[in-house]
């Protein structure tokens, strides 16, 4: 059973394999930043700490709003804003194993 930690909350969860990270973790009483809910919007944005190898492949949908993220970021903010970091979709990430993760800001 996959296990899901949320660095700055200081909580894990224990998960069902292929469970998507969002409801995973609702159903579990914690409640992750969101909006739409459909891949769209980008308010779900987590990063990844630990376990990137653990989260399904990012669909297209998701691919495509991590881009759209890392764009924005990058103009804001500069190239060290998203440089090196694992940004995904907690309403698109199907979990496959120990993941650690926190919201994306
Ligand atoms: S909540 Fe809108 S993309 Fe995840």
């Amino acid at each position: 059973m996959p296990r899901v930690s949320i660095q700055d909350a200081n909580k894990s969860f224990d998960v069902n394999e292929g469970e998507i990270l969002y409801d995973s973790l609702f159903d579990r009483g914690h409640e992750l930043p969101h909006g739409c809910l459909a891949g769209s919007c980008g308010a779900c944005r987590i990063e990844v700490i630990e376990g990137k190898d653990s989260l399904q492949a990012p669909s297209v949908i998701e691919k495509n709003t991590i881009e759209a993220i890392k764009d924005e970021y990058v103009k804001k903010y500069g190239e060290a804003a998203v440089a090196g970091k694992e940004i995904r979709l907690s309403c698109r990430a199907k979990v496959t194993g120990n993941v650690t993760i926190r919201p994306f800001k």
